[in-house]
């Protein structure tokens, strides 16, 4: 099935979220790198830019196989809004793997948006991005919805473990957390992956079922 945004190129985040994004990124423009992990057509990307008039500098994490020519689209969406393609790095990857390089070369971040694969143990494997969150920062996190308990058990459990993240907002699904202090030595308490790799197939299974009994899923 052919995904929407890929023929219309639009964002594919509820105008609620959007208002949601635009709020944050206006009232609290910060210099640092913005990080968007998953950006499909590149719609979210580019009302990101808009709000940001201060013109930071974005990374985007994408595997690019979303749908055909995602990348050139992404690309042609950025320019035919009059915005700068040079203002966006583009990393074709898994965000794991992207990951591994950022926490060598000791990166860090003023705003991430993480928006890419909603299976649990590649939700609670994204929520490692937090270590590189500058304090101050804003770590935003799309399809926390009792839809999709994958993305909202991880949110819910890195919330209750990192008492120096602050729940900001809820804007339609996107939750917005402030980060108030840095973490600890050992970077931000995640659940193991051992352990999310165990709890994974029963987030998958309930997806399944509800797909199954025609319940409503993001995923
Ligand atoms: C839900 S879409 C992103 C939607 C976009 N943020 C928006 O608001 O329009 C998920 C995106 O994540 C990407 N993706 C999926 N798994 C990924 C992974 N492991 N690493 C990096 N990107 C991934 C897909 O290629 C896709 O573009």
């Amino acid at each position: 099935m052919e995904r929407p945004c890929a023929k219309l190129h639009n964002s594919e985040m509820t105008q609620q979220e959007l208002d949601g994004l635009r709020d944050i990124l206006t009232t609290r423009q910060r210099p640092g790198r913005h990080l968007e992990i998953g950006t499909a057509a590149g719609g979210t990307l580019c009302e990101m830019m808009r709000a940001a008039t201060h013109r930071p500098p974005f990374v985007v994490i994408d595997t690019m196989n979303y749908f055909a020519n995602q990348r050139e689209i992404v690309e042609q969406n950025i320019t035919s809004h009059g915005l700068p393609l040079e203002q966006v790095e583009f990393r074709v990857m898994r965000s794991w793997e992207a990951f591994q390089d950022s926490i060598q070369t000791r990166e860090s971040f003023d705003f991430i948006l993480i928006d890419g694969t909603h299976k649990f143990r590649y939700v609670m494997q994204d929520l490692h991005w937090a270590g590189l969150l500058n304090p101050n920062g804003i770590l935003a996190l799309h399809d926390y919805t009792p839809r999709l308990r994958s993305v909202k058990w991880a949110a819910d459990y890195f919330l209750a473990n990192n008492r120096n993240y602050h729940r900001l907002e809820l804007a339609g699904s996107l939750l917005f957390l402030e980060k108030t202090a840095p973490d600890g030595p050992d970077g931000p308490n995640l659940l193991p992956d051992p352990v999310a790799s165990l709890m994974h197939p029963l987030f998958q299974f309930e997806n399944s079922v509800r797909k199954r009994l025609g319940m409503e899923t993001t995923a």
